[in-house]
């Protein structure tokens, strides 16, 4: 048998390499705390629970969903995009359901990407923005990002070879690692950017409802001009504690819905309805619970920016997302870091490298772990370390 070239290309998957490490040492007898993916600890709220028992006793949800999206979930979107950002989108033509926004983003490549052809990746960012690129035999270049420019991926120093063959640039704030938030100001710039070098631009907006401290998120599909050029990802994996679920959307720029419901409709057969069912009670039935998880997160931040400095360790105060992206001391790369953390206290953490180049000397830390363990971890490291 002989797997293709891609394949080998590939860097081994960040959060799989994690959970390998993360068995080993259980087998080992450690006790080990995970700080590593951000993956909601606590369970989907009631309402969603309910509006699925019932969805998942209609019989016509047995059978293929639509490619698109019901047509019910697709208006759900609208409206709960209209709701949150006031955007006015066509739910037939400018509204396609995802199964996770992770799926959306690998299948933008097919969609976009040629053999040769660039995508313009932050510096650092959610992997797949660049293993997508891999997988279509793409090049990545990536956009410098870093703490004297406030985490904001400079496209304007992209050189005018990489210009010429670009097809796609990825934004996604608040950001994932380093949970910067963007100024508009600074979408407005990426939009006029992406018009004069005909780049789709695509916003995710995975951790669009988690702000602290009264930041609300805003869409990039707010701005003016931004449906020319641009889509957007909203998904309900941190929004409604939905992960396991795989249920997202996109939204924006028609002829690029179009493009990527084409390669969806060769290769999945939708989302599970009754997902997507439930996913209209999570987008239009009472938000109490999104504040909650807010207020939950904005808590355990807490918990942790108030450690840090006493484990030698320093972040800036996020303002949204489930991470806190920490400085860590001179004399070690990230993976070095990393790896001693969990050799001397049998906590994990993801080096800041994995998720790109700008990420060497940080490691980010998870808030999606309850409050006690939290608190534990920072304990251990500060004595074992
Ligand atoms: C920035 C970003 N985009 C996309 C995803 C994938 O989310 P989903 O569960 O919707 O596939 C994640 C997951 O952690 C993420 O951090």
């Amino acid at each position: 048998m002989r797997t293709a070239k891609r394949i080998e290309n590939l860097p081994p998957y960040l959060f799989a390499e994690i959970d390998r490490k993360k068995e080993a040492k259980q087998a080992e007898g450690v006790d080990v705390i995970s700080l590593g993916i951000g993956d909601p600890d606590r369970p989907t709220p009631k309402r969603i629970l309910d509006a699925m028992a019932d969805a998942i006793q209609n019989p016509t949800n047995h059978r293929y969903p639509s490619y698109a999206g019901s047509k019910q979930y697709r208006e759900a979107c609208a409206e709960w995009a209209n709701r949150r950002f006031g955007l006015e989108l066509d739910p037939a033509t400018e509204v396609l359901a995802l199964i996770g926004s992770k799926e959306g983003i690998a299948h933008l490549f097919p969609a976009f990407v040629d053999v040769g052809d660039y995508t313009l990746v932050p510096g650092v960012g959610y992997p797949v923005y660049h293993t997508g690129g891999i997988l279509v035999g793409g090049k990545t270049h990536w956009m410098p990002m870093n703490d004297s420019n406030d985490w904001l991926a400079d496209f304007d120093s992209t050189p005018a070879d990489v210009l010429a063959n670009a097809k796609m640039m990825f934004l996604s704030y608040p950001n994932n690692p380093s949970s910067a938030i963007a100024p508009v100001e600074y979408f407005d710039r990426a939009i006029a950017f992406c018009k004069q070098h005909d780049i789709l631009l695509v916003h995710d907006n995975a951790y669009s409802e988690i702000g602290f401290d009264g930041y609300k998120a805003s869409a990039l599909l707010e701005r003016p001009g931004a449906r020319d050029v641009a889509i957007e990802l909203f998904s309900c994996s941190k929004a409604y504690n939905m992960t396991g679920w795989r249920i997202a959307f996109a939204c924006g720029n028609a002829e690029a819905i179009k493009a990527l419901g084409t390669v969806k409709s060769n290769i999945d057969s939708g989302a599970f309805t009754a997902v997507q069912d439930a996913a209209i009670e999570a987008m239009l039935g009472p938000q109490d619970d999104v504040a909650e998880m807010s207020a939950l997160y904005q808590n355990r931040r807490d918990l942790v920016m108030d450690a840090l400095g006493s484990v030698g360790l320093s972040a800036r105060c996020p303002k949204g997302t489930i991470y806190v992206w920490a400085k860590i001391p001179d004399g070690y790369t990230s993976a070095e870091y990393a790896s001693e953390i969990l050799d001397k206290a049998g906590v994990i953490v993801p080096p800041g490298s994995a998720y790109g180049p700008d990420g060497e000397g940080y490691i980010r830390i998870s808030l999606t772990t309850p409050d006690d363990r939290l608190v534990q971890a920072l304990e251990r490291i500060r004595e074992e370390l």
